[in-house]
């Protein structure tokens, strides 16, 4: 009998045990599920992207919505600044172009919105008469140095590949490419951003303008292969057996303006979604859902315009599918509210049929974005984006920059970038998701 009674006894003892264990585990499951809430949306959604091809339709119809009705009349007449054709033919009053491009920058913008003497300084990048050539100032990828008439120097980035080229492998793999480097810097301008420096597409004729001027240490890289004239340079990844070489000794490649020197640059700073570039090792925002927390805290990122930029950069790169801004620079001037330069765009456009979503990351780990970004992405959903891009490149004098299938990715990419934020502000409200810091600049 007391026996029995024990063990009855034990037997609820066991039984209360069990069930608080129970719940322990529940509640415990659910703050976890919590914690991975981005990376478990994330992964629905790539799964959701993948079996169905979004409905650009119905989410303009979505979008819409809250689409602030003097931003569709501006669409509507194609008045928006930065989404009008860039005149290559546009005066320049006699003035220097380089000095009208040096009193532009700022420490928020490379050039103005309205800055109609754009097309003309990109015409003079292309024409005028190089003074000297040098090889490149420092870096992992092949390029010249060149000095342009009125002590301008610009950088010079070898055509590697003919446009169909498709770069597979590692989302970072393949030499720089040229009209990458163009491409990016009108989709810049079309974002709004203005972070970029100038780029142009400019054919160079080896003998006549580079001979004459280059120098000892550039000169020496020279070759010849078959009737084609290349060089090889100077840089970590230079080769004299992988030279760039010229259609004969017509060499196309792209002319990027270099800063002015006043501008002084802040030594590169590491990009906190940089990548490890080993197989053997991950970097901690590809294991750990909750990195921008600790992002978040960590000055510059924890106040004034720098996280908010690293987002706007997230957008560009994933848009032109550059997976290799591992580090950034700044102005030294105006310190931490300076911007992120988009320096070095010349990984992009590799694969037009891969999406590198790992880009987004810092999109989808902060659930942030600025207002104005939002809002531009909405105004170039449809064909839009490609549409104006397409424009946009059509007078650079290497046209056509980008093949078909890159435009079309550029479209199809944004779709995803807004699918994504769209996520961000279903789960976390608008304003818990979309920043207005128009106030600041
Ligand atoms: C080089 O040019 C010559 C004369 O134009 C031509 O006959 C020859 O086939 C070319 N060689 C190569 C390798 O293209
Ligand atoms: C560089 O010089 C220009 C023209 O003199 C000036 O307007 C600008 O503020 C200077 N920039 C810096 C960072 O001092």
């Amino acid at each position: 009998m007391n026996m029995g009674l024990k063990l009855k006894q034990r037997f609820v003892l066991l039984a209360v045990v069990v069930i608080m264990a129970l719940v322990i585990l529940y509640i415990l499951a659910g703050r976890s599920s919590a914690h991975g809430r981005d990376k478990t949306w994330f992964q629905w959604k790539q799964q959701k992207d993948e079996n169905t091809a979004l409905s650009s339709n119905l989410l303009l119809d979505g979008l819409m919505l809250d689409k602030r009705p003097s931003g569709r009349n501006h669409v509507q007449k194609g008045g928006l600044p930065g989404f009008e054709p860039i005149d290559f033919t546009a005066d320049l009053g006699g003035r220097s172009p380089w000095t009208i491009a040096a009193s532009w920058v700022s420490s928020r913008h490379i050039y103005p919105e309205d800055a109609e003497e754009l097309g003309g300084i990109l015409q003079k990048m292309a024409t005028a008469e190089i003074t000297h050539a040098d090889v490149g100032y420092k870096g992992t990828q092949l390029k010249a140095l060149l000095v342009l008439n009125g002590h301008q120097k610009a950088v010079f980035k070898p055509k590697r590949y003919p446009r169909e080229y498709i770069i597979e492998g590692k989302p970072y793999d393949g030499y720089d490419r040229h009209n990458a480097e163009i491409a990016a810097f009108h989709l810049d301008r079309l974002l709004g951003f203005r972070r970029a420096p100038l780029v142009v597409g400019r054919k160079v004729d080896l003998r006549t303008e580079i001979m004459p001027v280059g120098s000892d240490r550039l000169m020496s890289t020279f070759l010849t292969q078959g009737n084609d004239t290349c060089f090889y340079g100077k840089c970590y990844y230079c080769k004299e057996t992988e030279p760039a070489c010229a259609d004969g000794e017509v060499m196309e490649g792209s002319v990027t303006l270099w800063l002015p020197s006043n501008w002084s640059l802040k030594g590169r700073q590491r990009h906190p979604w940089g990548r490890t570039y080993r197989n053997d090792k991950q970097a901690r925002w590809e294991y750990d859902d909750t990195y921008c927390n600790s992002v978040k805290q960590t000055p510059p990122y924890n106040s004034g315009p720098r996280l908010l930029d690293i987002l706007d950069a997230a957008i560009f790169d994933y848009l032109i599918a550059n997976a290799d801004r591992h580090h950034y620079e700044t102005f030294e001037k105006d310190g931490d509210k300076g911007m992120l330069l988009l320096l070095d765009n010349a990984k992009s456009f590799g694969n037009p049929n891969h999406d590198e979503r790992t880009i987004l990351a810092p999109i989808y780990q902060c659930c942030k974005l600025r207002s104005t970004t939002w809002e531009r992405m909405k105004l170039l959903t449809g064909d839009r984006l490609s549409q104006l891009l397409r424009k946009s490149l059509a007078n650079d004098p290497i046209a056509p920059v980008l093949t078909d299938a890159h435009l079309a990715a550029i479209d199809r990419r944004l779709l995803t970038a807004i699918d994504m934020v769209q996520g961000c502000i279903d789960e976390n409200g608008r304003d818990n998701v979309l920043v207005d810091d128009s106030r600041h600049h």
